[in-house]
């Protein structure tokens, strides 16, 4: 398994809409994935998209986390084309970092509870309901693949920050 480099907020791969993985899943896939969870874990954040390491396509790796900083042994969850639907209307919002966006936070808005679905590095149908943190994870990877970045998803700027300026906080992992 390799450490690939992270794209940063200003290369164009970040703003393009990825394209699907499709079937059948071949070894490069299963090898780009297992460098996206290398990468993550050597990032120390809680989710990456395929396009954050170059790959404009549908793959997502997330940690499934109930809350930051919790099950720290939680197996990474790889999506291979993932879909997401919102289940109910209850949005909230919270703090989130991007390894593509180093150092910075800001409040996002984000859907409590979705449905997810994908396939797994088999080809098998997967998918679940996710809330609380997971379910933010979530949403924030698959914006990855259509080309949106948090800050596109904030409601006020005035929370955009960088973490070295803010008061001291609890330690948080970036997705
Ligand atoms: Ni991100």
């Amino acid at each position: 398994m390799t450490v690939l480099p992270v794209l940063r907020m200003g290369h164009p791969v970040l703003l393009s809409v990825a394209e699907p993985v499709g079937l059948p899943i071949g070894p490069e896939i299963r090898e780009l994935a297992q460098d996206m969870v290398e990468t993550m874990h050597a990032e120390e954040g809680i989710g990456i998209a395929a396009p954050q390491v170059g790959r404009s396509l549908r793959l997502i790796v997330v940690l499934p986390l109930s809350e930051r900083g919790s099950q720290p042994e939680v197996a990474p969850l790889i999506i291979v084309d993932p879909e997401l639907e919102p289940l109910g209307e209850q949005v909230e919002e919270a703090t989130e970092g991007c390894l593509s966006i180093p150092g910075l936070r800001g409040e996002v808005p984000r859907f409590v509870r979705v449905r997810w679905s994908g396939r797994d590095l088999d080809g098998a149908a997967i998918g679940g309901e996710a809330q609380g943190l997971f379910a933010r994870v979530l949403q924030h990877e698959v914006d990855h693949l259509d080309g949106i970045l948090y800050p596109m998803r904030m409601d006020n700027l005035r929370s955009l920050a960088f973490v070295d300026a803010m008061p001291p906080d609890p330690e948080e992992n970036e997705p």
